[in-house]
């Protein structure tokens, strides 16, 4: 078989990139190791940045999320006795959206733009630092198949192939803590997010639609989710984001997920080697703290797609060129926003680093300057930043 583009992964990334190149009249090939069924029910973030509505949109893919996403001015900080808005709006002129990232996935199904071969084992990148690259694999009846393109898009994220094809130097950072995320039938309990520091550790209060919410726990590395009945998390969420704090309540309901994520930043460069360019997470992992995981991947392949429409349609290799030095600019923002944010929130059991944190957060939330900071990395970044 053989194709223009031969994208490896068909999570947002991957299904997104050739969403845009086949507007651009670019075709491709998508080769996916999970079913299809597996990656639209995968949790993952759920909240959109202004840019990444802005890109969705024009891409023709915003129908959905206009109707059903909802619309945030900004987010609530907060710690024991205070709680401020940071209205992005006001601050900056953009705001973000809450609409997830697995309803971005099916929106990307269903506009059925991509070919995908879903559940295919054992693909392997050949060649790509020649002009000929290619893929190979098993499909799911078990026969072989090989996939000829000009260029081999690697969206496969941190456990598949494609990055261990390219030649890289890795900068990482770990932290000492992992979040517990719940999914709960239950109607959020605020107008918008909460981001709580607690000395007994981080709470988030997120959501998914008025009728679910997402909610999350600093908890220690190695939490086994068996430790955490339902009503222990509840409790210390009720601890944690300040149950009865000037009349707040915070409404439990039956919990649907659990689950406990990672924290990780994570960088690789550069994100291109040859005719294999990187894309998303496969790429660079940033902490959840936020939200910027999906912002980048869409920022990354909107790039992308616009650098392989210049080299494979006007025959200009000038963005393909500079495609890793423009992403990883602005990948480099978001992982020190993410890092920030992550550090200013979460306990790290040091009185002076406490202090710290909640000097911060008071600057952040008392000075228009603090706050914008925080506001235009949040909400603003423009795709090319
Ligand atoms: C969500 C996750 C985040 O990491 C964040 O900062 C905000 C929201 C979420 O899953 O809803």
């Amino acid at each position: 078989m053989r194709t223009e583009v031969a994208i490896v992964g068909a999570g947002p990334a991957g299904l997104l990139l050739a969403h845009l190149l086949a507007r651009g009249g670019i075709s491709s090939v998508v080769v996916e190791t999970r079913s299809q069924d597996y990656v639209a029910s995968r949790i993952r973030a759920g909240i959109l940045e202004h840019s990444s509505v802005e890109l969705l949109t024009e891409a023709g893919l915003g129908e959905r999320l206009h109707a059903e996403g909802h619309e945030h001015r900004g987010v609530y900080l907060q710690w024991p006795g205070e709680r401020h808005h940071l209205d992005f709006v006001d601050l900056t002129g953009r705001s973000v959206w809450v609409y997830g990232q697995t309803e971005v996935q099916k929106d990307l199904v269903a506009a059925g733009t991509a070919e995908v071969v879903y559940e295919v084992t054992d693909t392997v990148l050949h060649d790509v630092a020649t002009d000929a690259p290619y893929l190979t694999y098993t499909d799911k009846s078990g026969r072989s198949a090989r996939l000829d393109a000009q260029v081999i898009a690697g969206c496969d994220g941190s456990f598949g192939p494609s990055r261990h094809a390219v030649p890289a130097h890795h900068y990482e950072r770990t932290y000492p803590y992992s979040w517990l995320g719940i999914l709960a039938d239950v109607a959020p309990s605020t107008d918008e997010l909460i981001y709580a520091w607690h000395p007994n550790g981080f709470a988030l209060h997120s959501m998914r639609s008025p009728t679910v919410s997402r909610l999350y726990l600093q908890v220690p590395n190695g939490t086994d989710p068996g430790d955490w009945p339902d009503q222990r998390i509840w409790d210390e969420l009720a601890t944690r984001l300040g149950h009865g704090q000037d009349g707040w309540k915070l409404t439990p309901g039956p919990i649907t997920d659990k689950s406990v994520l990672p924290m990780r930043s994570y960088v690789q460069t550069p994100m291109r080697h040859g005719r294999l360019f990187l894309a998303g997470d496969a790429a660079h992992i940033v902490p959840p703290t936020g939200a910027k995981g999906l912002n980048l991947a869409i920022a990354d392949v909107a790039l992308l797609s616009r650098a392989l429409t210049a080299w494979l349609r006007e025959n200009n290799a000038g963005p393909a060129g500079s495609y890793s030095d423009d992403a990883l600019r602005r990948v480099w923002r978001c992982t020190h926003f993410s890092w920030w944010m992550t550090t200013m929130l979460h306990a790290s059991g040091d009185e002076f680093d406490a202090q710290l944190q909640l000097s911060q957060l008071r600057w952040v939330t008392s000075s228009e300057a603090g706050a914008r900071g925080l506001a235009e990395n949040y909400a603003g970044l423009d795709i090319g930043f």
